[in-house]
Order: C-alpha cells, then sequence, then structure tokens
C-alpha cells in the first residue's frame, strides 16, 4: 500500500516581532488583557514583505533540507486565503521562484484548517500513485486583512509560512488516519473580503473600502472546543490507539484557553500538546507547519512517534490528521 510521508519541514517566518505593549503604544489594549484571554505575547508582522516572499523562503528551506532539487517536484499545493494576488495562486508565484518548472502547483482555502485541508489533498495524489513527491506550504498575512482599528481581531493574528515534503513510502508510516469536516452553516461566524456582486449593469454598489476580518469571537471558541475534542476521540478510535499511544499532539495556535479546554477534555497530559502561540500569535494555515518544524527543529520527532495534528477555522471547518514519524 502507498502512503506519503513527512520527509523535511520549513518556515519563512518575517524578522519584526511586535510584542503587546507596542499594540498598545496605537491601541486601547493592554498586555494584561491579551495574554490572559489568548496567551499571546508577540507576534512577528511582515514589514513589507509580502506572502509569496515567506512562502518561497519556506519552500526553499525546506527543499534544502530535503536535499531535493526544485525541478524534480511533481506537486506543489498551497494553503492560504492571504495570497498576494486573487489571480495567480500562491503555489504558482512560488513555483516560478523555486525554479520547479516541471510541478503543478494550485491554492487550497480553507482558513486556519488549510495546511490539514492541503496535506490531505496532497496524500490523495501521492496515495493514487499520480505523484511521488508534494510540498505543502500553509502561508498567511493576516496583518493585510484586518483592521488595526479592530483590536477585539488584530491582536489575534501573526504572519508566516511553514510547510513540508511529502514523498511517497510503502512502510506502514506517514499519514494513517485522517478527518476533515466543514460546517458551511456557520459560515458567518469568521469571514473576511467580502465582495458585492456590483458590475456596469446593475446598481449594486462597490465596496467604498475593504472589507476585513469579521469575528464571532465566542462563537468561534465554543466550535473550536467542541469539534477538536470530538475529531481528535473519532480519528484515535479509528486507529485503534489511545490518547497514550500520541507522543504529540500539534493543536491549530488560536488561543492558549481553547487548547487548555481540549487538554481537559480529552484528559491528555498538557506536556503531549506542543504550545508556541506566545511568540507567533494565530498564523492561520502556518500555525500547525510551523509548531511542527520548530518540533522537528528541536530533535524531538523520531522514528516511529505517533503525531496528531488537529486544526479549526472559518469555513466553519476543521481536520485531524494521524501520522506515524
Ligand atoms: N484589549 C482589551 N480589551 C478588549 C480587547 C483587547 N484587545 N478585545 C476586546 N476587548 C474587550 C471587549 O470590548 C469586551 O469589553 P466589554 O465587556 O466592555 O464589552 C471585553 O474585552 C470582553 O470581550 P469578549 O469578546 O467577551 O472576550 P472573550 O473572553 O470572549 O475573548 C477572544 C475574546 C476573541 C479572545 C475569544 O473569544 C477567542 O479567542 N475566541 C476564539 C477566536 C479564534 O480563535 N479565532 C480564530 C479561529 S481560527
Amino acid at each position: 500500500m502507498i502512503r506519503s510521508k513527512i520527509v523535511a519541514t520549513g518556515a519563512g517566518i518575517p524578522d519584526q516581532v511586535i510584542t503587546n505593549d507596542d499594540l498598545a503604544k496605537i491601541m486601547d489594549t493592554s498586555d494584561e488583557w491579551i495574554t490572559q484571554r489568548t496567551g499571546i505575547k508577540q507576534r512577528h508582522i511582515s514589514s513589507g514583505e509580502n506572502l509569496s516572499v515567506l512562502a518561497t523562503r519556506a519552500a526553499r528551506q525546506i527543499l534544502e533540507r530535503a536535499g531535493m532539487d526544485a525541478r524534480d517536484l511533481e506537486l506543489i499545493i498551497m494553503a492560504t486565503c492571504t495570497a498576494d494576488y486573487g489571480t495567480p495562486c500562491l503555489a504558482c508565484m512560488v513555483q516560478k521562484e523555486i525554479g520547479a518548472d516541471r510541478a503543478v502547483a494550485f491554492d487550497v482555502t480553507a482558513a486556519c484548517s488549510g495546511f490539514l485541508f492541503a496535506t490531505s489533498v496532497a496524500d490523495k495524489f501521492l496515495r493514487t500513485g499520480v505523484y511521488k513527491n508534494a510540498l505543502v506550504v500553509g502561508g498567511e498575512m493576516i496583518s493585510k486583512i484586518v483592521d488595526w482599528t479592530d483590536r477585539s481581531t488584530c491582536v489575534l493574528f501573526g504572519d508566516g509560512a511553514a510547510g513540508v515534503l511529502l514523498q511517497t513510502t510503502e512502510e506502514e508510516e506517514g499519514i494513517m488516519v485522517e478527518e476533515l469536516g466543514s460546517k458551511g452553516d456557520m459560515y458567518e461566524v469568521l469571514t473576511d473580503g467580502y465582495t458585492p456582486a456590483a458590475n456596469a449593469f446593475n446598481d449594486v454598489p462597490p465596496l467604498d473600502k475593504m472589507d476585513f476580518v469579521h469575528m464571532d469571537g465566542r462563537a468561534v471558541f465554543k466550535f473550536a472546543t467542541k469539534k477538536i475534542v470530538e475529531s481528535v476521540n473519532r480519528v484515535l478510535d479509528q486507529a485503534g490507539l489511545t490518547p497514550e499511544d500520541i507522543k504529540y499532539f500539534i493543536p491549530h495556535q488560536a488561543n492558549a484557553r481553547i487548547i487548555d479546554v481540549a487538554v481537559s477534555k480529552l484528559k491528555i497530559p498538557k506536556e503531549k500538546f506542543y504550545v508556541n502561540i506566545e511568540r507567533y500569535a494565530n498564523t492561520s494555515s502556518a500555525s500547525i507547519p510551523t509548531a511542527l518544524n520548530e518540533m522537528n527543529e528541536m530533535g524531538m520527532l523520531q522514528k516511529g512517534d505517533k503525531i496528531v495534528l488537529c486544526g479549526f477555522g472559518g469555513g466553519l471547518s476543521w481536520g485531524t490528521i494521524l501520522i506515524t514519524w
């Protein structure tokens, strides 16, 4: 049986660090409020580089670590909802920058669940033998789509890109079990970038300013804590495993309190959950691969370890992937 496995990780994080105190200088907020409500202490915010620059940096690092020539890449999938352009997709821009001229490149949009959805899509191409390798990067520049005068949303997010190289394997390893889910009837809970159906032949007025991120924070909180627990339990059941068998859980880093609730409901020791939200805030589709990359760089992941990636986000959407490293 063909499976896909992660053979390298990498990231492209902007250099500029904005602390909670920096935010308190430009809006009515405080380090105390942000830390207590979210666990966030700082975030990386682009100082002018667009997302394609960060995603290209991540892609180059991944390929270098894998010792792979970009011309041998067969598939590039970027998970994002903040690409430089509406079209072309981010994946095509990265393809050009790294010189992966034989690859097929496209984007997947599933907000903060994006990396899990993109990984799942790549896994299917590899399992069916269509391609033998795939670069999957989650990248987001939320700083350009939040309203910096809306303290209830802008303090929560950060910019970044990170991802993995997947390759086929015939061993009992790699992506083992997964669950993806969508709940479109709750789409209005988390939106951004609405464009009206305005054109020259009707009287629908175009927007007079950009439509930023809107979020019902409490509804997302409730949804996330419920879905993480249900989805992780279902995936473990399907794999015939218990939480004791899992070395690490890597949750989407949206709010430390969401992770705390999931930890207590799942009755899993907190040490098994990797948390870095204090340094990056919520980087949406980049959050899980950024965490995975950090753990990989620190040598935390050993062959055979069972790891659960779990995320949720706009759509609303969620996903859980069990990996044997
Ligand atoms: N600084 C200071 N005060 C703030 C603030 C900020 N940055 N943002 C909001 N407030 C204020 C509100 O105005 C409100 O004041 P009021 O009581 O006078 O009206 C008060 O803080 C409480 O706001 P509330 O929205 O009730 O806080 P909360 O405890 O629900 O926390 C979130 C808000 C957004 C942190 C929380 O709901 C959350 O994390 N939700 C999930 C969001 C998420 O993860 N989204 C991404 C999904 S991928």
